[in-house]
């Protein structure tokens, strides 16, 4: 079984090196360590290509942009680099589905919460192999609870100070249900590392986009699949009742692609003879995705 504790020694990259991973070390007085002061992307990777890497760069960026880090690396080399550690990963175990993980922090100084100037960001790279949703998640969907969203109101930044994100996905851990979904002021924002998705009347309905939510990856693509398959997508505020009654709930994420919900807080999602099942929009909307992996990746 994967282990989370044992730390392999695939290749990484660290501030212009490629070393092992279980080699690699940053000063304990880097901003990352001591504030949480950073950002990251997590890229899926499909047989050895990246899936919507432009979008995700340009993510990156904005995000770095919001905290006040300079990009320290081109659109190529970022994905020089990614394509060099996916290959390493490949050689390593033979692993084709993988996710590049980015992460870059304000860089190391003496503790002070002012920005420092003149010091330069670390860089962090590692690809791992891609833990997919099970067939059985997919055949019979999975379980969900709520709660309210007691984050802080910068969710549309992907910061690496992620101890809210922590908190809640260890609330369903806790009762064996895989996401937590989050409501602030009555209304949907996200799950803990998903977008959260509500079918109604055969439309594709999601939170708008706000400084609450991160605006996942798939945001967009769900837009565009829904086009594709002549499914109506909206963004609009979402009242809790609304989610409550939803014909068929779903979860978007870089690792679960898309994926049905089942269950919420022990209720069966849906209604009549598709109640607890996972419903129509989702099994179109997953092929639709499959088939972008295939054509979109590079
Ligand atoms: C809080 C949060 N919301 C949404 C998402 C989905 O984003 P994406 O589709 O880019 O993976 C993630 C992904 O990890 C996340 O952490």
């Amino acid at each position: 079984m994967h282990s989370t504790t044992t730390i392999p020694d695939t290749l990484c990259y660290l501030n212009g090196q490629y070393q092992p991973l279980c080699e690699a070390k940053v000063s304990v007085l880097d901003r990352g360590f001591i504030f949480g002061d950073g950002i990251y992307e997590v890229v899926p990777v499909y047989a050895q290509k990246l899936f919507r890497f432009d979008q995700h760069l340009a993510r990156l960026g904005r995000s770095l942009a919001k905290v006040r880090i300079e990009n320290p690396l081109s659109h190529e080399q970022w994905l020089e680099r990614s394509r060099k550690l996916i290959a390493a990963l490949h050689e390593h175990g033979g692993a084709t589905d993988q996710l590049v993980y980015i992460q870059v922090t304000r860089g190391v100084a003496m503790r002070d919460h002012v920005m420092p100037t003149g010091i330069a960001p670390t860089v962090f790279m590692m690809a791992s192999p891609m833990k997919a949703a099970s067939g059985e998640q997919r055949h019979h969907g999975v379980a969900c609870i709520s709660a309210r969203d007691f984050r802080w109101e910068r969710g549309d930044i992907k910061s690496i100070s992620l101890l809210g994100n922590v908190l809640a996905r260890q609330m369903s851990a806790d009762r064996d249900a895989v996401e937590t979904i989050m409501f602030r002021d009555g209304f949907l924002t996200e799950a803990s590392a998903s977008n959260v998705w509500v079918v109604h009347e055969g439309a594709l309905l999601g939170p708008p986009k706000s400084e609450h939510v991160l605006e996942g990856i798939r945001v967009d693509l769900m837009k565009e699949l829904c086009e594709e398959c002549g499914i109506g997508y909206n963004l609009r505020p979402i009242p809790e009742a609304d989610v409550a009654s939803a014909d068929e709930l779903l979860l978007s994420s870089a690792t679960k692609e898309v994926l049905p919900v089942t269950t919420l807080d022990g209720d069966s999602v849906g209604h009549g003879a598709l109640r607890g099942k996972p419903g129509p929009v989702y099994a179109r909307l997953y092929e639709a995705y499959q088939k972008a992996k295939r054509l979109q990746s590079i």
